[in-house]
């Protein structure tokens, strides 16, 4: 497996739990009071490793106030590209920023397939949150279909070419996130070496524009007992963690793992 990765130790880890529509106030209080506890309890790990949850947008006020004072850091799973307006249902950067988002997912592939976003609209998402002083996290995926078809990586360069168009500049104020559809929510993650390939890929396109140091993380079933194995990549540089995010020890052992191999 080529690697285009010459820097990865200057690479920081991260790990972002992506809650998706779960959740209600009583829920969510006990398990930010336990991502409190497990991150008191572990002072050390912060340091090696951002952490960061991407909730629901009600419940970004009780995130805020539950995490101000935690290394955890939160954020949306979606953003407008519209500033403001008449734009009914729509939730701009500079609202999320209010709540100190620091991160707003884009193109998750449950946006792409059940909202109809286009590859065009996900950059310009990723644009709008940039322009809020958000970090955008940009998410891209295959299909089952598309990998049995031999098309993985074709379809990775598809999605990404307009967020690569954005240039290197805004490149390195973003996140990426490898995705593949078949393994999100399924149980089924990709082996260490089909994420690595993709990776890889991604790698290459962004060294040749200038932005080597993009952080790209694996996302789809990753768990405590998966990650470790993931992060031994070398162009792996955390995880967008759904399920396994709403248990708060369980997350944080997957932020824990990544580390243990650094
Ligand atoms: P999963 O979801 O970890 O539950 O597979 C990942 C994601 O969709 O971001």
């Amino acid at each position: 497996m080529t690697s285009a990765n010459s820097a990865t130790a200057a690479r920081p880890r991260l790990v972002l739990g992506n809650w998706k529509m779960h959740g209600n106030l009583a829920d969510n209080a006990r398990l930010l009071s336990q991502l409190h506890a497990v991150a008191a309890a572990d002072g050390t790990l912060s340091a090696r490793c951002a952490i960061g949850v991407c909730v629901p947008f009600p419940y970004l006020a009780q995130v805020a106030a539950a995490l101000a004072d935690s290394p955890v850091s939160w954020g949306a799973q979606d953003v407008s590209v519209h500033e403001q307006g008449a734009y009914t249902g729509e939730v701009s950067g500079t609202m999320l920023r209010d709540f100190g988002c620091r991160w707003a997912l884009v193109g998750h592939s449950e946006r792409r397939m059940y909202h109809g976003e286009s590859d065009q609209l996900v950059a310009e998402k990723a644009q709008a949150a940039l322009k809020a002083g958000l970090t955008p996290v940009v998410c891209v995926g295959e299909t089952l279909q598309d990998r049995e078809a031999g098309n993985t990586l074709a379809v990775i360069e598809r999605q990404l070419a307009p967020v690569l168009a954005l240039g290197a500049e805004s490149l390195g104020k973003m996140v990426l996130a490898y995705e593949p559809v078949w393994a999100i929510g399924t149980g089924l993650t990709a082996t260490p070496e089909q994420a690595q390939e993709v990776h890889s890929a991604i790698r290459v396109a962004l060294s040749g524009l200038g932005a080597p140091q993009v952080q790209v993380l694996y996302g789809g079933s990753v768990k405590a007992a998966n990650a470790a194995t993931l992060f031994t990549m070398p162009d792996i540089d955390g995880a967008l963690v759904g399920g396994a995010s709403l248990v708060a020890e369980e997350f944080w052992r997957i932020a824990a793992a990544e580390t243990a191999t650094v």
